[in-house]
């Protein structure tokens, strides 16, 4: 753990302080988030209709409210979820990069699971805002993270595959076997 740091500046050194791999829970959460965010990418209609009826002041037809709501608590469960990822990351920690890998793609695998946390906080935090407290612009936020989250995964999912085809490394598998410490 002393030095996470270390690796998460991509130093890639393997130490005795390093985990040798996701403890289940952290595995666990990291499906369970895959799912909800899924989620919240295919049923987002219902809570668009919604909200562009009331920003535009128009009649609201065919939405349905239960559908919506059930977005608003994925969403919140993803948040509360995320934290709690990010606080065993912090006190846990994560397996380092093969030592093999290179610099630039242990310090763009990084920075990508860093961007995807910042949005997992943030794109629930701009829906509360827009949703409950009625800021439009917060609206707008939401949507343009979704797409910058949506681009993150796209790279985090190349990644993967291209760790476990292309380098036949064993990164891809350690989010699937637990390692228990
Ligand atoms: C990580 C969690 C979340 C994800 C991945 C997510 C994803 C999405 C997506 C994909 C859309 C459609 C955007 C588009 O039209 O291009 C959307 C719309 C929306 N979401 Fe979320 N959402 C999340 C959490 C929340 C929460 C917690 C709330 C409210 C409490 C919320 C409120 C809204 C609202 C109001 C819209 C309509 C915005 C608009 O059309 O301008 N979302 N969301
Ligand atoms: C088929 C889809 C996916 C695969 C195969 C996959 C695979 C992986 C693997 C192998 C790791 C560990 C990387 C390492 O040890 O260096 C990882 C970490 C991570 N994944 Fe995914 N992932 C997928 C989808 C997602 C999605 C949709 C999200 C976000 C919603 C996500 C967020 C993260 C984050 C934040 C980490 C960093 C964990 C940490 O060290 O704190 N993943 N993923």
């Amino acid at each position: 753990m002393a030095d996470e740091s270390a690796q998460a500046m991509g130093a890639g050194s393997l130490t005795d302080d390093d985990v040798a791999g996701y403890a289940p829970l952290q595995i666990a959460l990291h499906w369970m988030v895959v799912v909800l965010v899924a989620f919240q990418f295919f049923a987002h209609e219902a809570i668009e209709d919604i909200w562009r009826s009331h920003v535009q002041n128009e009649p609201l037809q065919g939405a349905t409210p239960a559908l919506a709501n059930l977005h608003v608590a994925a969403g919140i469960l993803v948040m509360v979820l995320a934290l709690l990822r990010i606080a065993l990351r912090v006190i846990r920690g994560a397996p380092p990069p093969p030592q093999d890998e290179p610099r630039l793609l242990q310090l763009t695998s990084e920075l990508v699971h860093w961007a995807i946390y910042v949005f997992l906080i943030l794109l629930p935090m701009s829906g509360l805002a827009a949703w409950f407290l009625d800021v439009e612009t917060a609206g707008l936020v939401h949507k343009f993270l979704t797409t910058l989250l949506l681009a993150a995964i796209a790279l985090h999912i190349a990644g993967a595959l291209f760790q476990h085809f292309v380098r036949r490394s064993q990164v891809m598998m350690r989010m699937l076997r637990p390692q228990r410490s």
